[in-house]
């Protein structure tokens, strides 16, 4: 189906744009009265996840009323995990949560590279439900986490301040770790390559923890499974944020994907220079930003806009936006990336 507004797409494969697309990590979520509603008619988190007309229309909600140029599955990256047999459990006000961890061979043994077909069929299904509602008003991405930050909550077993269960892996039994990968790696080519036969437009992968490893760790453990991820899936352009990774970035340069995002602590005409010309950026702007007044959204807005500059560039926040964030104000970044961008190129 032809796109209305495919400028999510054209950017990202650096195509020139009339104006600078936008959306938000974490877009559709607990910002939204919208979506508490639906969300607390439920059991929770995970029935919304696996009950995919429901994950549709919460995946819908920014569009509507956040005016955002692209819509991201309403799922979770802990559907990996789960599809590979360490079920998790998602508890109220603390995260996630996961009742067997993976830290021995043994504990290896009772996983297996997930069927997406099988396992993870309501996402899939949840894909085809909306585009089909979308009815090609904007691009749908689709996402998984990467490799390394999935083994993080697999071996940890929760979110935690330093993962030193999950680090500690890659130094007491680094052959166990890359088993693992494996495994995880072969699990997300397979759900990705499903979730664009699906119909998601972009995909991007999430390395939430790169920030927490040593660079040295980083290349060993993290980047050469991103890196066939992206091999992997050709036919739809590839997204990778990984938050935290300063560190890497002149070896995303070199990564077979269209668009790196970038967190607030990268600096943009730094970041521009180690990633190189041939790619998009995406990000940046600080989530507390949208804790201030709309004239300094607008300000701060504007700002990052001049820095990235008008092409190449996805506007987006550095991280997801924090639940406790006045969605009038998601508005204000919105519409200023719109109309700033805008003036800008035409
Ligand atoms: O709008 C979107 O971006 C799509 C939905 C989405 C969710 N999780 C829904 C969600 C996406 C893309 C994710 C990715 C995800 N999940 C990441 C990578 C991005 C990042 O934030 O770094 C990570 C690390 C997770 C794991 C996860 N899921 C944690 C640590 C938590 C608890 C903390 C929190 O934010 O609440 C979740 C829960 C979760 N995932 C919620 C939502 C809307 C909140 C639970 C609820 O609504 O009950």
């Amino acid at each position: 189906m032809q796109l209305k507004n495919d400028l999510l797409l054209r950017a990202a494969k650096g195509e020139v744009t009339e104006r600078t697309p936008v959306w938000l990590m974490r877009q559709a979520g607990r910002i939204l009265p919208e979506y508490r509603a639906v969300r607390e008619s439920l059991s929770g988190f995970k029935e919304l996840v696996e009950t995919p007309e429901l994950a549709a229309e919460v995946t819908i909600q920014p569009v509507d009323i956040l005016d955002v140029d692209a819509a991201i599955i309403f799922s979770d990256i802990l559907v990996v995990p789960e599809a590979m047999g360490c079920t998790y459990e998602m508890v109220e006000k603390r995260g996630p949560w996961f009742p067997k961890t993976v830290r021995t061979e043994e504990d290896l043994k009772n996983l297996r590279v997930a069927d997406p077909h099988e396992h993870l069929h309501y996402v899939l299904d949840a894909i085809k439900i909306t585009k089909k509602a979308l009815n090609g008003r904007v691009p749908l991405i689709g996402f998984a986490g990467a490799p390394w930050t999935i083994l993080a909550y697999m071996v940890e077993g929760s979110g935690s301040k330093t993962f030193s269960h999950a680090r500690g892996m890659l130094y007491t039994n680094p052959q166990l770790a890359h088993q693992l990968l494996r495994m995880i790696t072969d699990t997300t080519i397979a759900y990705l390559k499903a979730q664009v036969e699906a119909g998601a437009n972009l995909i991007q992968v999430f390395d939430s923890w790169a920030g927490i490893l040593s660079p040295a760790h980083y290349h060993e453990f993290s980047l050469p499974y991103i890196s066939e991820i992206c091999n992997a899936i050709r036919n739809v352009p590839v997204t990778v944020f990984a938050k935290g990774a300063f560190f890497a970035l002149e070896d995303f340069a070199n990564l077979n994907c269209e668009t790196i995002g970038l967190d607030w602590n990268m600096e943009i005409s730094k970041s521009r220079a180690q990633v190189g010309p041939n790619k998009t950026l995406q990000g940046n702007m600080d989530p507390c930003l949208l804790y201030s007044s709309f004239d300094t959204i607008q300000h701060e807005t504007i700002k990052m806009l001049k820095e990235f500059g008008p092409q190449r560039h996805i506007a987006n926040l550095g991280h997801g936006v924090y639940p406790d964030t006045d969605p009038e104000k998601v508005k204000c970044f919105v519409q200023t990336v719109k109309e700033y961008s805008f003036t800008v190129n035409s």
